[in-house]
């Protein structure tokens, strides 16, 4: 695990992005796992330009996405679908056959589950996994208490991450009340992870994932047992780790 402190947002964004251009430019076929929510914009953002003005293509990348509202329709604009194409998809050529994001409508939810695990293997697997991380520890809708060893399936919201939902949402009953989500065990599979986090309400989490125990009441404190993994922080999200870390990528060697 290589933890990295940037200066600000934007500084830590394209940090991340430059890790992803490096590994595309590298394997033009690579695998990619996203994560949605406000966290991975400035990634995203940045990735966009390198395609605009560096010509960084994205024809031959294949996309699977961390997780899913169950029973809303790709076109809602609370779905993780939209989000992905409104703020990625639409604006670079990733191909959308190569395109993976949970079906939150599907009819079989475990099996299709199951399908999401095998479409991963049979893709070759992810090479490089993006995430966010919750305020509580989470990593994708792997709330505290989840197996560490868990893999793609149905799991039942918290009434917290449903009130804090609610406020998206014309009318409160439309919140969702489960979502498909890998599992910590198959997010730990991915070649590399690179996790993000700003602002100084994720220091907390944080400190628990890079220098905490790893526990299940942490999920993203699995992090510590991944060979090739990057945190990359804000100074605000790093203020309560006691270790010291590196301000760059580039030339280290894990
Ligand atoms: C999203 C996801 C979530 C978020 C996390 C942080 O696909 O998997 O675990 O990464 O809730 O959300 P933000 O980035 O909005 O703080």
């Amino acid at each position: 695990m290589l933890v990295i402190v940037k200066d600000s947002y934007d500084l830590m964004s394209n940090e991340a992005a430059k890790i992803v251009a490096d590994r595309l430019r590298k394997k033009p076929n690579l695998v990619l796992g996203l994560a949605t929510g406000s966290t991975p914009l400035g990634l995203y953002k940045e990735l966009i330009r390198m395609h605009r003005e560096e010509g960084l293509d994205f024809t031959k990348v294949t996309t699977f996405n961390l997780d899913e509202y169950v029973g809303i329709p790709p076109e809602h604009d609370q779905s993780y679908h939209y989000f992905m194409w409104e703020n990625l998809f639409k604006h670079i050529n990733v191909d959308p056959r190569y395109v993976h994001i949970p079906m939150g409508m599907a009819k079989d939810v475990d099996l299709f589950c199951e399908w999401y695990e095998k479409r991963i293997v049979d893709c070759g697997g992810i090479d490089l996994q993006i995430l966010g991380i919750g305020a509580n520890g989470h990593i994708a809708f792997n709330e505290p208490g989840s197996s560490l060893g868990s893999r793609t399936r149905i799991k039942t919201l918290t009434g917290t991450t449903r009130m804090d939902n609610a406020r998206f949402f014309k009318n409160p009953n439309e919140v969702p009340k489960y979502a498909i989500t890998m599992g910590v065990g198959t997010i730990m599979d991915a070649k590399e992870i690179i996790m993000l986090a700003n602002k100084a309400s994720k220091a907390d989490a944080i400190k628990a994932s890079v220098e905490g125990p790893i526990t299940a009441m942490c999920p993203a404190s699995i992090i510590q047992l991944h060979q090739t993994a990057f945190v990359i922080v804000d100074k605000e999200a790093s203020t309560k780790l006691i270790g010291l870390y590196n301000d760059s990528w580039e030339s280290k060697v894990f």
